[in-house]
């Protein structure tokens, strides 16, 4: 009799497993919600989301050599890039402008960054003159090529050069932007291509954030 027992339990709790597994497999419940995939320019995905930046020393765009010490306290939008980019780095920089449009004063709560993958063209005097066709709060950074790779080391972001043939080189990159807590801790990513409302909700998140 207990026997019996026993084993009609066991069945039911094995229907009972399968019946929820199947349900968590249906409804991705293991998708951790938020950060999504990084994709790099020519769509490389980048599987997991490890712990994402950390100390890099850089030079900003007015030659002033910073660490990322001088952004703690606000909020961090950043971009990985180079000047010379055709598409990615210009639609990236000329969304986060009009997405501060967008915020209005509240934006001014908001760091974004951007440092390039590419010093050997993007000197700091480079940066400046490209960050003039976007909005004036964007910080970019440059510095040696040593610096460059700690900070790409430290967000684990993919910068690679590729020959272009007529000694002309671009560079495939990782085209997400981090958001980055006013503690300097990793928050989140918004996507190339981010739905537009989506974006502004995530910015709008990172800016509530305690
Ligand atoms: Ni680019």
């Amino acid at each position: 009799m207990n026997i019996l027992k026993l084993v009609r339990y066991l069945s039911w709790a094995a229907v009972a497993t399968i019946v929820f597994v199947t349900t968590a497999i249906v409804l991705g419940w293991w998708r951790v919600d938020g950060p999504g995939g990084l994709q790099t320019d020519a769509g490389i995905e980048i599987k997991g989301l490890p712990q994402l930046g950390g100390p890099f020393t850089l030079v900003d765009h007015r030659g002033k050599t910073v660490t990322e010490r001088d952004f703690l306290g606000k909020p961090m939008l950043v971009f990985f890039g180079f000047t010379h980019c055709p598409d990615v780095c210009p639609t990236t920089l000329f969304e986060i402008t009009t997405r501060f449009q967008k915020l209005g004063t509240d934006a001014d709560r908001l760091q974004a960054i951007f440092i390039t993958a590419d010093p050997e063209r993007d000197t700091p005097e480079q940066m400046a003159l490209y960050l003039q066709s976007f909005d004036p709060r964007i910080v970019g950074l440059s510095g040696s090529q040593e610096q460059i790779d700690g900070a790409v080391a430290a967000f684990k972001v993919i910068a690679k050069k590729v020959p272009q043939g007529d000694g002309n080189y671009t560079i495939d990159h990782t085209a997400s932007t981090f958001l980055m807590d006013k503690n300097g801790k990793f928050f989140g990513l918004i996507d190339y291509h981010e739905k537009e409302d989506t974006a502004l909700a995530k910015m709008r998140r990172l800016l509530a954030k305690k």
